[in-house]
């Protein structure tokens, strides 16, 4: 019970890190605030969140693997898997951002620009897609730990 209980802490670690640092990204990610510093401080929070959720994905395996319902009780559960696609669905919009944000670093780095206001808004679009996904995961899994879906 006592590995059971530290993977449940380390998932919401990832968890609440993961919701902290894409929060960042997009207070941060707004025309309004974009200087050089917004520029270099972005691809910073961008690399903590993509960590957090590598974290979170591994602490979902090993909760599968490790955790006391057995790997083939989750795997049978069309609550995990509806869990797993909406995590991937963020994972495949988080791409874009994190391209943008490094190509925004390259072009400050060698001329001093900043991006455009339609670049940022668009870019910003895509933080708010993400954000908005990942609090429906938790209705998944809140249901998935009470044994529905089974
Ligand atoms: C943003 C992504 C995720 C969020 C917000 C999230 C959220 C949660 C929450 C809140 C719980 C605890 C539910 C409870 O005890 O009431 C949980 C449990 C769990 N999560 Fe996640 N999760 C995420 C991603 C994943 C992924 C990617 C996997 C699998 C690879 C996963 C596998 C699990 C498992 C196996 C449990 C234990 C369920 C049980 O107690 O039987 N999670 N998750």
């Amino acid at each position: 019970m006592i590995l059971e209980s530290l993977l449940a802490y380390l998932h919401i670690l990832a968890i609440l890190t993961l919701v902290v640092f894409i929060s960042s990204e997009a207070a941060l990610c707004r025309p309004e605030w974009m200087n050089a510093k917004t520029v270099e401080r972005l691809v910073t929070v961008d690399r903590i969140y993509g960590i957090a959720a590598g974290v979170l994905f591994a602490t979902g395996l090993a909760r599968i693997y490790f955790g006391v319902k057995g790997p083939d009780w989750y795997w049978s559960n069309w609550l995990l898997h509806v869990k797993i696609a909406l995590f991937v669905v963020v994972g495949l919009l988080s791409i874009r951002p994190t391209l943008r944000f490094a190509q925004w670093r390259r072009a400050l780095h060698a001329t001093g620009a900043l991006p455009g206001e339609d670049e940022v808004r668009k870019v910003r679009k895509q933080v708010m897609l993400q954000a908005h996904v990942i609090p429906l995961i938790p209705l998944a899994a809140v249901f998935l730990a009470r044994g529905f879906g089974g």
